[in-house]
């Protein structure tokens, strides 16, 4: 393993070591394990970076981790993969556990043989064939907030937000329409919203405690994750009956669980039961958390910012023409302020601050020696919003994406990463888009905001659970007359 450094040393001689890097102090045997509040780790890491810049070291106990917040340095990485750099084992091996490996924690020729179908299922002509469904579901949920709006009751925007997504994500990927919108019944996320943040807990425990004994909050996840491999049993089940009924769906699947189905039904594809499973639950949690999150954002920054939010409803209400929602695929191209928002949103506030790798092999980044092994943590936010990147950087102002002279969207987008870069690069981003367009402009056509915000008031406090949320949002709307 050594040759390799030695070969690295010989042909960039001025690199230097990841010991050489500035560290904040830690003690003795546990590090800075101290200083690593697991729901503000990524604050934490913001607030060491501007003391100790863009290339820094701490310690988790034994593990020693680079921390890089250099643009140019995390796109080099990013578009390393998937063979320069990785998924970390930790990261797999803990998902596998839960039962939920998927092209998310997939590396090498597992990763490769995942992401196409999870590619085709997810690309724009697909999403487009699917948007009448979108309306449906999008209908539903403009009902849920004008009865929360007529009885004047505050919504949990988060809690709605997933309710949305789940269902979008559902009918989508897995064609079962699961309506939890409607239902004040015992519902998925009420199982799944504890899988993420379970997994967090576990990546950053210092040692896998749980493997010898188990707390009460290991007990409860057995018993959510039981019932959410129940309920992805069932929506395999439910596909395959529909296959089995029509022959024609092997050959031309019409969404990702049929393609799945199909590709492990094939001889040699190398996709098998626990590949299929692992991926329906992998695209529930990886749609949910993550784009209700950032429409939960972007409804708080919009209130608290009346004059974009003045512009948004404009630019709606002229669309729109009256409707209460889109129905029309190409009435969403006509929003381009809407998704300026969207983008400034995900500068500020994005909800993948951390994107986590390791590297396959001993390399150089930006002149620091990383071998082989190595965690290292991007840190997404902090070229994001450098003075040296965006013109008064900290401020919400969602012109600055449409504004082709200033710092141009070109730049700016790869300094500003809300979905990674490089070949894994999100691949729910399109329908990501096209969710939070619809809701917005739902939410802004229908009903006027009357208040979002929280119990205690003030910005509400970021939370860190492998995906970053905003705490207790809540919001009360007045139907439009
Ligand atoms: C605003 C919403 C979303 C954000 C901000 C987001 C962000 C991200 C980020 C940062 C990554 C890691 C990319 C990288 O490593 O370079 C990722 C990966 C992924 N996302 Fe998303 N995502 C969103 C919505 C979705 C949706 C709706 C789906 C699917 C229904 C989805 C499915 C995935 C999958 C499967 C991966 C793993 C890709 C791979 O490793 O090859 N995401 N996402």
């Amino acid at each position: 393993m050594n040759d390799g450094k030695a070969i690295i040393t010989t042909l960039i001689p001025n690199s230097k070591p990841i010991s050489a890097l500035p560290a904040p102090p830690g003690l003795p045997l546990v590090g800075n394990l101290l200083s690593l509040e697991r729901e503000r780790l990524h604050l934490t890491l913001e607030q060491w970076r501007r003391k100790y810049g863009d290339y820094y070291r701490f310690r988790n106990v034994s593990r020693e981790v680079l921390v890089i917040a250099d643009a140019e340095a995390i796109g080099t990485m990013l578009r390393d993969r998937p063979d320069g750099f990785l998924r970390t084992a930790r990261l797999a091996s803990i998902a596998r556990e839960m039962g939920f490996d998927g092209v998310f924690t997939a590396n090498g020729e597992e990763w490769r043989r995942q992401r196409p179908m999870v590619m085709a299922g997810l690309d724009p002509a697909h999403i487009k064939s699917y948007f009448p469904a979108l309306v449906r579901v999008t209908e539903r949920f403009a009902g849920r907030w004008r009865r929360a709006a007529a009885a004047g009751t505050a919504i949990d925007l988060q809690a709605d937000l997933m309710r949305y997504t789940v269902d979008v994500t559902a009918g989508l990927a897995f064609g079962a329409d699961i309506n939890t919108i409607e239902s004040d019944e015992e519902v998925i996320q009420q199982h799944l919203d504890k899988v993420l943040p379970a997994l967090f807990r576990r990546l950053m425990a210092p040692f896998r405690y749980w493997r010898y004994f188990r707390l009460p909050a290991d007990r409860a996840l057995r018993e959510h994750l039981a019932e959410l491999h129940r309920a992805v049993d069932g929506f395999i089940a439910t596909a395959r009956k529909r296959m089995d009924a029509e022959p024609s769906l092997r050959a031309s699947p019409t969404n990702l669980i049929e393609a799945m189905i199909a590709a492990r039904d094939t001889d040699g594809s190398g996709v098998d039961d626990a590949d299929v499973a692992g991926n329906v639950l992998t695209m529930l949690l990886a749609g949910e958390d993550t784009t209700a999150n950032t429409l939960a954002w972007m409804i708080y920054l919009l209130s608290a910012n009346p004059a974009a939010l003045a512009r948004a409803r404009d630019e709606v209400r002229a669309v729109l023409g009256g409707g209460p929602l889109p129905s029309q695929y190409e009435q969403l191209a006509k929003l381009p302020f809407v998704e300026a928002c969207t983008n400034e949103t995900m500068r500020l506030r994005p909800v993948a601050p951390l994107i986590i790798l390791e590297a396959s092999r001993d390399t150089v980044v930006a002149g620091i020696e990383i071998p082989a092994k190595q965690v290292v943590m991007c840190l997404m936010r902090a070229p994001a919003t450098d003075e040296r990147h965006f013109h008064d950087a900290q401020a919400f102002d969602p012109a600055r994406w449409l504004d082709p002279a200033a710092k141009s969207a070109a730049s700016a987008k790869r300094v500003a990463m809300p979905f990674g870069a490089g070949p894994r690069l999100c691949p729910g981003r399109y329908l990501a888009m096209l969710e939070m367009k619809m809701v917005i402009a739902m939410l802004l056509a229908g009903f006027e905001l009357e208040s979002v915000g929280t119990a205690r008031g003030g910005e509400p406090r970021e939370q860190l659970a492998f995906t970053m949320a905003p705490v207790g949002l809540r919001m009360k709307l007045r139907g439009r007359a």
